[in-house]
């Protein structure tokens, strides 16, 4: 993919006067309803009257498609674009069955985008903004290499999936933790502290700063000039959380404290957008390749989504 020829390209004067809003919806664990709440909340503001613009960034097992009953394989994807095969994002672009959203869709089995650079994945989410959509939604692949933390970063929105489940919780945890520091060590990059930075990622370093929240006094303590930025830095970040399967009342209230652990440890205000019930009616609507909210409106996650996405979309 090369960079500077695709921003020229893909950015019209017209899409930089209108830019899109970008949203990443990831979470860490895989099998959580990543892809499904992807699918449901591009759906559902699409069918607000919205263009919307859904993403497949999970390039090793996309399968949006899927999702839509669009058939496997057919047409360019983000990773012919990503290795140079087409020179403009939106030629990856095709429609769905819904009227309003697009999709760009991942190729199955490829190498992912953890091969792309820095700047590639920020140039990627640059381009995205100029295809005519008012929304675009990157849907992250599972786990925590750079590229899914830096679209995680990089988008204007970031949305967190986690299940009731302790692997889950744990690897949210991991995740934000992870984007975190990413977080850190590219806004302070430039910063007499980088070096602390690096040294606190490692969880045994010897200075004894375990939570993000030790980081930080360490850093007022050490280079108090160096702390201003890095108070601006964590108050730009402010991931949302969706806890989804959700099975009884115990379950709604996690998102409450992941909420203040995230407050605690690591002076992060994360806001709880809501839950999405676990219902049968999601793997159905999976079975009958078409989105629960349009399925099945009336079914208490699609209700769910809606409001999850009404909060979204507030200014
Ligand atoms: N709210 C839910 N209720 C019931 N099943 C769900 C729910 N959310 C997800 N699932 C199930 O989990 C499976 C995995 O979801 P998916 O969106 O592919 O996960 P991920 O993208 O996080 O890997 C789905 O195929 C679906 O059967
Ligand atoms: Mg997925």
């Amino acid at each position: 993919m090369n960079v500077r020829r695709r921003a020229t390209r893909t950015v019209t004067p017209e899409a930089a006067r209108l830019p899109a809003r970008v949203w990443a919806i990831g979470g860490g664990k895989g099998g959580i309803g990543k892809s499904f709440i992807a699918a449901n909340v591009a759906a559902t503001a699409a069918r607000s009257g919205r263009q919307v613009l859904l993403i497949d960034a999970d390039l090793g097992g996309a399968n949006l498609h899927t999702c839509f009953g669009m058939p496997a394989g057919r047409g360019p994807n983000l990773s012919d674009f990503i290795e140079d095969r087409i020179q403009d994002l939106d030629k990856a672009a095709e429609e769905t069955p819904i009227p309003g959203l697009r999709l760009i869709r991942g190729a199955l089995g490829h190498a992912g985008t953890a091969d792309t650079s820095h700047e590639q994945r920020t140039q990627l989410v640059q381009a995205s903004r100029g295809l005519g959509a008012d929304l675009v939604i990157f849907d992250l692949a599972a786990g925590m290499d750079r590229a899914t933390l830096d679209f995680f970063l990089e988008t204007d929105e970031s949305m967190l999936v986690a299940t009731p489940e302790p692997t889950s919780i744990e690897n949210a945890y991991s995740f934000l933790r992870a984007s975190f520091y990413r977080k850190l060590a590219h806004g302070l990059r430039d910063s007499p502290v980088r070096d602390l930075v690096r040294e606190a990622m490692d969880q045994r370093n010897e200075r004894g700063i375990r939570t993000p929240t030790d980081l930080i006094a360490e850093i007022e303590r050490l280079e108090p000039a160096a702390a201003e930025n890095l108070r601006k830095l964590i108050s730009s970040f402010r991931p949302r959380l969706v806890v989804n399967q959700v099975r009884n009342r115990e379950e709604v209230k996690l998102g409450f404290s992941i909420r203040s652990v995230c407050r605690k440890y690591f002076g992060l205000d994360v806001e709880y957008l809501g839950y999405v019930s676990y219902d049968d009616l999601v793997w159905r609507s999976i079975k009958e390749r078409r989105p629960l909210v349009v399925a099945y409106p009336q079914s208490d996650s699609a209700i769910y989504i809606r409001q999850i996405v009404k909060k979204m979309l507030q200014p």
